[in-house]
C-alpha cells in the first residue's frame, strides 16, 4: 500500500538546509515518503548545494531509499524510504561541506537500524555555517546521551574551508526507543574551557592571540572562574590551513554552552577570539539550559522520544521553529513553547522559554 508522499515546503521559516535534514531523517525513520519543494528558494543560489546533496544521498543510502530529482541546483526532490540498513555508510561532500551536518542527518536514522552503523564522513570538520566537530563532541554528544543516544566519533583528519579533506568515523549503536529529557535547571556556571587552534602554514601565534583576546573578553563579565583555553598547533591530522576557537561553559547541573568562531582571510586573530567569547557570554546571560545552537539540534530527539521532554532556552531561534514545524508535520509529536514565569528577568536579561514536547514515542521495529 503506497501512501501519497508528505509534501514539505522547503522555503518556510529558516528555509535552508535544516528543513532538508530534519525532513529526510524523519522520512527515513517513520517510513513516510516525502516530497520537498522550493528547496532554498529564498537563497542567492537556490536549490541543493553539494553538501545538501551528499546529506540526502547518505540518508537515502541509510534507508535503502529511492531519491529522485537530487542534483545540484534542484529545488524539488522526493525520497521514498525503505528499510534502514546498519553497517558501513560513506558520505563525501567533496568540498569543505560540514561533516557535522552530515552527522546531524545520519545519526537519528542510524539509531533505528537493526544493529550498529559505521559512518565515514568526509568534508570540513571545522567549517563555516555549521557546528565545529569539537562542538558536536563536547556539547551535543553529552546532551543527546541523555536521550539514550550512543555514538563514538574518531576525528581522523581535520578539514577546513575551502579545501575540506577532513574525515570522521562515527560508530552508532541502535536504540529501542529514545527517552524524554528534562533540562530546566541551569544552576551556576562552574567551568570555562576551550581550544584555539591553527593548522597548516598558519603561525602558532594566531592561536595564542585568539586565546588571549577571548580570555580578556570573558574576564570583563566573569571575574571569579579560572578560564582554561588551550592554544594548539594541529600537526599530523589536519588537511590544509585553518584557524579557529571554541569555548565551552559547564554549569553545576551539567548544562553545556559554547561560543565559537573561525579565522578568515583578513580578519585579525583577536577579533576571532572576541567573537567566540561574546557568543558564549550571550548564551550564558540568560538562564536557559542550552545555547542557541543546541536548541534546534535537540528537536528531532524530543519529537522521537517516548514521553514528555522539557527544555529551558533563551530566545527561541528560527532554526528551532523550523525543526518543530517539520517534526510536527512528519510525526505525532506535539510541541508547545511558553515564556517562563519564574524569571530573574529584572536583571536586564530577556527571560527564558520552556520548549515542551509530547514525543511521538517512535520505537525501533528491528530490535
Ligand atoms: C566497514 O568498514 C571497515 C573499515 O573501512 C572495514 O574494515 C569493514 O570490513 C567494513 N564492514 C563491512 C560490513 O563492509
Ligand atoms: C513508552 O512509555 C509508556 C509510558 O511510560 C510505556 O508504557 C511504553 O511501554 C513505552 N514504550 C516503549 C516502546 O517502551
Ligand atoms: C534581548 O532581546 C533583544 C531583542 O531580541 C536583544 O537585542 C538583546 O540583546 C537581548 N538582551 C539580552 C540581555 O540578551
Amino acid at each position: 500500500l503506497q501512501m501519497d508522499p508528505v509534501e514539505v515546503d522547503g522555503s518556510v521559516l529558516e528555509g535552508g538546509g535544516q528543513i532538508l535534514r530534519v525532513s529526510a531523517a524523519l522520512s527515513c525513520i517513520t517510513g513516510s515518503s516525502i516530497k520537498i519543494t522550493k528547496i532554498r528558494a529564498g537563497r542567492s543560489t537556490p536549490g541543493l548545494r553539494p553538501q545538501h546533496l551528499s546529506g540526502l544521498q547518505l540518508v537515502s543510502d541509510l534507508c535503502s531509499g529511492v531519491l529522485q530529482g537530487a542534483t545540484i541546483g534542484s529545488t524539488d526532490i522526493s525520497l521514498t524510504p525503505g528499510k534502514i540498513r546498519s553497517g558501513n555508510h560513506t558520505a563525501d561532500t567533496q568540498t569543505a561541506g560540514s561533516v557535522c551536518l552530515l552527522l546531524q542527518v545520519a545519526l537519528p536514522c542510524a539509531l533505528f537500524a537493526e544493529s550498529s552503523s559505521q559512518l565515514c564522513l568526509k568534508g570540513g570538520t571545522n567549517a563555516e555555517m555549521a557546528p565545529q566537530i569539537d562542538y558536536t563532541l563536547k556539547v551535543f554528544k553529552p546532551i543527546v546521551e541523555k536521550f539514550g543516544v550512543n555514538f563514538d566519533c574518531d576525528v581522523r583528519m581535520r578539514g577546513f574551508y575551502p579545501k575540506g579533506g577532513g574525515e570522521v568515523r562515527v560508530s552508532v549503536s541502535p536504540v529501542k526507543h529514545l527517552q524524554p529529557v528534562v533540562l530546566t535547571d541551569r544552576g551556576t556556571i562552574t567551568k570555562i574551557h576551550g581550544r584555539a587552534f591553527v593548522a597548516g602554514v598558519l603561525p602558532y601565534k594566531l592561536a595564542k592571540d585568539m586565546c588571549a583576546a577571548a580570555v580578556r573578553t570573558i574576564r570583563k563579565e566573569i571575574k571569579e572562574l579560572y578560564i582554561n583555553i588551550q592554544a594548539l598547533q594541529e600537526k599530523d591530522n589536519a588537511y590544509g590551513n585553518g584557524n579557529g576557537i571554541i569555548i565551552i561553559a559547564e554549569s553545576s547541573t551539567g548544562c553545556l554552552f559554547a561560543g565559537s568562531a573561525l579565522g578568515k582571510k583578513g580578519v585579525y586573530a583577536d577579533k576571532v577570539g572576541i567573537e567566540a567569547a561574546e557568543m558564549l557570554l550571550r548564551n550564558i546571560r540568560h538562564n536557559g539550559c542550552v545555547d542557541e545552537f543546541l536548541q534546534d539540534q535537540l528537536i528531532i530527539f524530543m519529537a522521537l522520544a517516548n514521553g514528555t521532554s522539557r527544555i529551558r532556552t533563551g530566545a527561541v531561534t528560527l532554526h528551532t521553529q523550523t525543526a518543530i514545524h517539520v517534526a510536527e508535520q512528519l510525526t505525532q509529536a506535539k510541541f508547545t513553547i511558553t515564556k517562563s514565569e519564574d524569571e530573574l528577568s529584572s536583571n536586564g536579561t530577556n527571560g527564558t522559554y520552556i520548549i515542551q514536547c509530547e514525543g511521538a514515542g517512535v520505537s525501533n521495529t528491528h530490535l
